[in-house]
């Protein structure tokens, strides 16, 4: 019986040598195993990094060169924003302001919102410009074609009777929306959607804990999707997700952190965020044990920060973030359709989108990058006369209807579903679904 153990022993040891050159060492010394599977983790976290960041359609940037490097210095080195300067929910926009890219009183002029965010970041034009022009329209000066930031935008000769926008700050609903991958929902916070929520940062944060390279992907960012949307189900009665703030500005507020955070080098041309550059990005100090602190408005673009490269194949398009869409619904399908708690937590109920776009898209075109691109078009021109009628403008609604058309229509594929009749009464059957409150 003895002879039959340690025959079997010498096996296991003879065949574990065969299948690695290690394992006898690693059999006499458990420290060297645990090393040695470290350093072998490391290398297929590198591999991963290398295959997971990567331009649409998943092919790999092949080129890095050193001009993707962003200036920081000169006229856009970092300054804190003044007591009159606005910012707001968004970090990538913010952290222009702080560094010249915008105008730092944070009150954007509507070319600048696509060539700046295009420039710094590799944000696509087409994407960009829609961003941009939904913003003056909806929550800026439809007058002078400028936007805010953060709150309310001064008013100036230009704009209407009625006031400029209330900015991204006061644009519940509208563009801002609950279920953010940092900040807090409107209703859990008293309408303070603007500041970050430092135990949602650290949520995903600590997804990459000891990581030998740790890097804020893709696939991580789809792990703290499945956190920030079920913890906004199960934490507040009035969540509600609408059909372009929700579905296409909450998932691309999770997309976008990946997708032009990262930083690209020779050893890493498809990008790496590690976690000093996302904590910069996110206005983020950790203290030596461990504490983070979050500074509103301190969003910074790090020292040797080279973006994405630019080109047709390499920036970010709609259809980048509609394949990117596609893998957050196959683990968060709730999150790539329109709906929210009926006023309990863990209510949430789906509205068949094709209630609302009078059939021209259903909840599951969402999911069909083409279909979604056509989607992401519509949506805007359905929407932003949808809430500018209901601003009263006067003869400025005309100037404003224009304009959408003569921005948008451009990048619009005339094989696209029109949506006709957009019908917006389904929000009234959600507590949470009313503009700017509850
Ligand atoms: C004209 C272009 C842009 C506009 C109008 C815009 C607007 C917004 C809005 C309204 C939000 C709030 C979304 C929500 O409530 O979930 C947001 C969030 C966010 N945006 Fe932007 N954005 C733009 C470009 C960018 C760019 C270029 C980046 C990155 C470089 C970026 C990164 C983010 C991130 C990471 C969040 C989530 C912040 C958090 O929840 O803590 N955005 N943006």
């Amino acid at each position: 019986m003895k002879f039959l153990y340690s025959s079997a022993a010498l096996l296991l040891v003879t065949a574990a040598q065969a299948l690695c050159p290690y394992a006898e060492r690693a059999l006499q010394d458990p420290s060297f195993l645990k090393r040695h599977l470290e350093k072998q983790e490391s290398s297929q976290d590198e591999a991963a990094n290398e295959k997971r960041q990567s331009g649409p359609g998943g092919i790999p940037f092949t080129t890095f060169d050193k001009n993707q490097l962003i200036d920081v210095t000169g006229d856009h080195a970092w300054k804190a924003p003044g007591p009159n300067d606005l910012r707001g929910p968004c970090p990538g926009l913010n952290a222009l302001a702080n560094h010249g890219y915008f105008p730092r009183s944070g009150v954007v002029p509507l070319t600048v919102g696509a060539t700046a965010t295009n420039q710094v970041y590799g944000l696509a034009i087409n994407f960009g410009l829609p961003l941009s022009v939904y913003a003056t329209l909806v929550d800026g000066d439809v007058v002078g074609d400028t936007w805010s930031i953060g709150g309310k935008q001064p008013q100036t000769v230009t704009s209407p009777i009625l006031g400029a926008g209330d900015g991204l700050s006061g644009s519940h609903n509208k563009y801002e929306s609950d279920a953010s991958p940092g900040r807090g929902d409107y209703y859990l916070f008293n309408g303070d959607v603007s500041s970050l929520r430092v135990k949602k940062f650290k949520a995903l944060y600590d997804l990459q804990k000891n990581k030998p390279v740790p890097n804020y992907n893709l696939d991580v960012l789809i792990q703290h999707r499945k956190y920030t949307f079920d913890d906004s189900k199960n934490t507040n009665p009035y969540f509600f997700f609408e059909p372009f703030a929700g579905v296409a500005v909450a998932n691309a507020a999770h997309t976008f952190i990946p997708a032009l955070f990262s930083n690209h080098s020779t050893q890493y041309p498809n990008g790496l965020l590690d976690k000093q550059t996302l904590k910069s990005f996110f206005a983020i100090t950790e203290a030596a044990d461990g504490t983070l602190s979050y500074k509103p408005g301190y969003e910074r673009i790090p020292n040797n920060w080279y973006r994405r490269p630019l080109g047709a194949v390499n920036e970010y398009t709609p259809a980048s973030f509609a394949q990117d869409l596609v893998k957050i619904a196959a683990v968060v399908p709730e999150a790539v359709s329109v709906g929210g708690n009926t006023g309990k937590v863990n209510s949430f109920t789906g509205v068949d989108l094709g209630d609302i776009t009078g059939g021209a898209y259903h909840t599951t075109d969402l999911r069909n990058p083409t279909k979604f691109v056509c989607y992401f078009y519509q949506i805007t021109l359905a929407l932003v006369p949808d809430f500018l009628r209901s601003e009263a403008l006067g003869s400025a609604l005309g100037s404003a209807l224009n304009l959408l058309h003569s921005k948008i229509d451009p990048f619009v594929d005339p094989k696209c579903a029109k949506i006709a009749n957009y019908n917006d009464t389904f929000a009234s059957k959600f507590p949470g679904g009313a503009i700017g409150q509850p």
